[in-house]
């Protein structure tokens, strides 16, 4: 299968993913998202593969978010409908998967992008790695998961501060906030995830997806959080906080929110 914003590449039992976009910082379009269902449920279904990595093209950034110039004049409905489709087919999709999905995380994560590397298994990142969910600058919320799998993954506190700040995190605080389980050089970053899916490939594939089915199981509690959080994030696209957040970014000026 050919496709025109991610590549695939495959050494051995081990696929590498690449989102493609890098004029764009890899930011996940319509077209991205659905690319990386099929490519992902493609690999999962061969039999041959036993680990799976996700990575960005260029060294400036791993996804830099979902692309706002494709949503900003969105409704409440077409936003509602943007976040769960998109997490039904990619980031839902990437946690439940049977096979072993690691992000390997090579610039700025921020937004969908940082919502993607946490719906992965676990983080590798290089040591320029910036990661934030910005949406509240835009006057919006996270819309693929990011309110539930931070808070999950980093504590409440630090997922509150870090959402309601904008603010973005170096490799070094993700990995004392146990965000990322390994920092290294942009040139290391491929070869340390391969070692590691390597390793694991070692193991009982079957064994494997049991686990990952059992470690899931034990953050299901959540499940209405993310059906909140799809009604909240929809419900922004009404708001002229949202029109004046996406417009500014789009016009390449800061936003305007009323008493900021
Ligand atoms: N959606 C759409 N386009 C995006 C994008 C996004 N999330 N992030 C970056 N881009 C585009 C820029 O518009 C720019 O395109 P252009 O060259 O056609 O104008 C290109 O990618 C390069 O980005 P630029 O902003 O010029 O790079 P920078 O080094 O000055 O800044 C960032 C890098 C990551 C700080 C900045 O791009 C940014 O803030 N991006 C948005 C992050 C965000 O809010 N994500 C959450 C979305 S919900």
């Amino acid at each position: 299968m050919s496709y025109n914003t991610i590549l695939i590449a495959k050494k051995a039992a081990i696929a590498t993913v690449t989102i493609n976009r890098p004029n764009k910082l890899n930011a996940l379009n319509k077209e991205t998202i659905k690319e990386l269902h099929d490519g992902i449920k493609d690999l999962a279904e061969d039999s041959g593969i036993k680990a799976i990595i996700i990575t960005g093209s260029g060294e400036k950034a791993f996804v830099a978010g979902a692309d706002i110039s494709e949503f900003a004049d969105f409704s409440v409905k077409e936003g509602k409908k943007l976040a769960a489709k998109g997490q039904e087919i990619l980031f839902d999709f990437i946690e439940n998967l049977s096979t072993p999905v690691i992000a390997a995380v090579n610039g700025f994560a921020l937004g969908g992008g940082l919502e993607l590397a946490m719906a992965c298994h676990f983080r590798i990142v290089s040591d320029n790695a910036k990661m934030g969910l910005p949406e509240v600058s835009l006057g919006v919320i996270p819309g693929y998961g990011g309110t539930q799998r931070l808070p999950q993954l980093i504590g409440k506190g630090r997922a509150m501060e870090l959402i309601m700040t904008a603010g973005m995190i170096s490799a070094e605080e993700a990995k004392s906030y146990g965000l990322v389980n390994h920092i290294t050089t942009q040139e290391e970053l491929l070869p340390l995830c391969n070692k590691i899916a390597y390793k694991i490939c070692g193991n009982s594939s079957v064994a494997i997806s049991y686990a990952i089915k059992s470690i899931n199981a034990g953050f299901k509690n959540t499940v209405n959080g993310y059906e909140q959080e799809i009604k909240a994030f929809g419900a922004c696209f009404g708001t002229d906080d949202f029109t004046e957040g996406t417009t500014a970014f789009l016009e390449k000026r800061k936003a305007e929110f009323p008493g900021s």
